[in-house]
C-alpha cells in the first residue's frame, strides 16, 4: 500500500470540570468527550525521496514542523526508522483554534494512517501513548465515540452510546489560545452551580435523555471565554432561541454546539443561525 486517506473527525465537550492545577502547569480535568462528524480528511502518501511534505487547503495553517499532523508524521518516521518520505495532504474543514480538536484529531489521524501505510501493527494503547506526546486531545481524537477523560485528557473511559444525536455548531468570529484560557482560569471563582455533575449527565446520556442532560452539561471554562468574548454568550443564547435541547461552548472555545430532538430541528436551527454572516456554522451528528 502506498496512500490512505482518512478522516480526522472533530470533538465537543458535553461538559468540562477543572480539578486541579498541576505542578507542570497542566490542569487536571473531568470531562465528557464526544466525536462529531465534522471531519478533516487527512491524505498519506509515501514518496521515494526522504522527508516529509506537507500541504493543508487552508493556507493560512503552517505547513511546517509546527503542525500537529506534521510532528505526528516525523515521531513516528524517527520512532520506527521508516525509509523514504511522506507526503502529507489536509483537506480542512473543522475550525482552528476552536475549542474542536481540529489539530489533534489531525495528528492523530496521521498515527493511525501511518501505523496502517507502513503495517506497523501497532495497539490502540500504543498509538495513545505516542499521541499524548503530541498533545493532551490527541489519545481521546485517536479512540473516538463518548468517553469520560480524566488526568490532562488522556484516562479514557468508554461511555454508552451516544451516536445519531444531531448536533448544530456555531463558530463566533474570534480565535481562542488555549493556554490563555487556562492561564486565566481561576479555581476560587468556580462556584458549585458552575460544575457539571457528571454522574447524573452519564446516566442522562445512557438514556439519550437531552433535556435531562442539559441540565447537567456545564463547562467551566465558559467563565472565562464568556466573560472575555461576549460574542460567545450571544452565541450560546442564540443557539438557545433557535430550538436546541441543550447547548454549551465547547473546550475552551469560542465554538458553540446544540443537540437538537431531531434532524429537522437541527436544520431550522442551522438556517437560522448561518444567518448570521459573521459566523460560521455547521451540521453534524455525534459519531
Ligand atoms: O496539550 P495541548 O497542546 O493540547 O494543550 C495546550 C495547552 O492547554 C497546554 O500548554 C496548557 O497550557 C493547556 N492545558 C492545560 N490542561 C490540560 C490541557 C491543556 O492546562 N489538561
Amino acid at each position: 500500500m502506498s496512500y490512505i486517506e482518512i478522516p480526522a473527525y472533530a470533538k465537543i465537550n458535553l461538559s468540562l470540570d477543572v480539578v486541579r492545577k498541576r505542578e507542570d502547569g497542566y490542569h487536571e480535568l473531568k470531562m465528557i468527550m464526544q466525536t462529531v462528524s465534522l471531519h478533516d480528511t487527512i491524505c498519506l502518501e509515501k514518496t521515494r525521496e526522504a522527508g516529509i511534505h506537507l500541504e493543508c487547503s487552508d493556507r493560512s495553517l503552517p505547513a511546517d514542523s509546527t503542525n500537529t499532523a506534521w510532528r505526528a508524521a516525523e515521531l513516528m518516521f524517527e520512532r520506527y526508522g521508516l525509509a523514504g518520505g511522506l507526503r502529507v495532504r489536509i483537506i480542512k474543514r473543522i475550525p482552528v483554534a476552536a475549542g474542536l480538536a481540529g489539530g489533534s484529531t489531525d495528528a492523530a489521524a496521521v498515527l493511525k494512517g501511518i501505523n496502517e501505510l507502513y503495517d506497523l501493527g501497532l495497539d490502540i494503547g500504543e498509538l495513545k501513548r505516542l499521541g499524548l506526546r503530541i498533545g493532551a486531545d490527541v489519545p481521546f481524537c485517536i479512540e473516538g465515540g463518548t468517553r469520560l477523560a480524566e488526568g490532562i485528557g488522556e484516562i479514557l473511559t468508554p461511555l454508552p452510546d451516544f451516536s445519531g444525536v444531531d448536533v448544530v455548531i456555531v463558530r463566533p468570529d474570534i480565535a481562542i489560545s488555549t493556554p490563555q484560557v487556562f492561564s486565566r482560569f481561576d479555581m476560587s471563582q468556580v462556584t458549585e452551580q458552575d460544575r457539571p455533575d457528571t454522574g447524573q449527565l452519564i446516566g442522562a446520556l445512557a438514556k439519550r435523555d437531552i433535556k435531562e442532560a442539559s441540565r447537567h452539561m456545564k463547562n467551566v471554562l465558559e467563565l472565562v471565554t464568556m466573560r472575555w468574548h461576549d460574542t460567545v454568550s450571544l452565541a450560546k443564547g442564540r443557539m438557545e432561541k433557535a430550538g436546541a435541547e441543550a447547548s454549551l461552548m465547547s473546550g475552551s472555545g469560542p465554538s458553540v454546539f446544540g443537540l437538537f430532538a431531531d434532524q429537522e430541528k437541527a436544520l431550522e436551527a442551522y438556517t437560522m443561525l448561518s444567518a448570521y454572516p459573521q459566523w460560521e456554522c455547521w451540521i453534524a451528528k455525534t459519531v
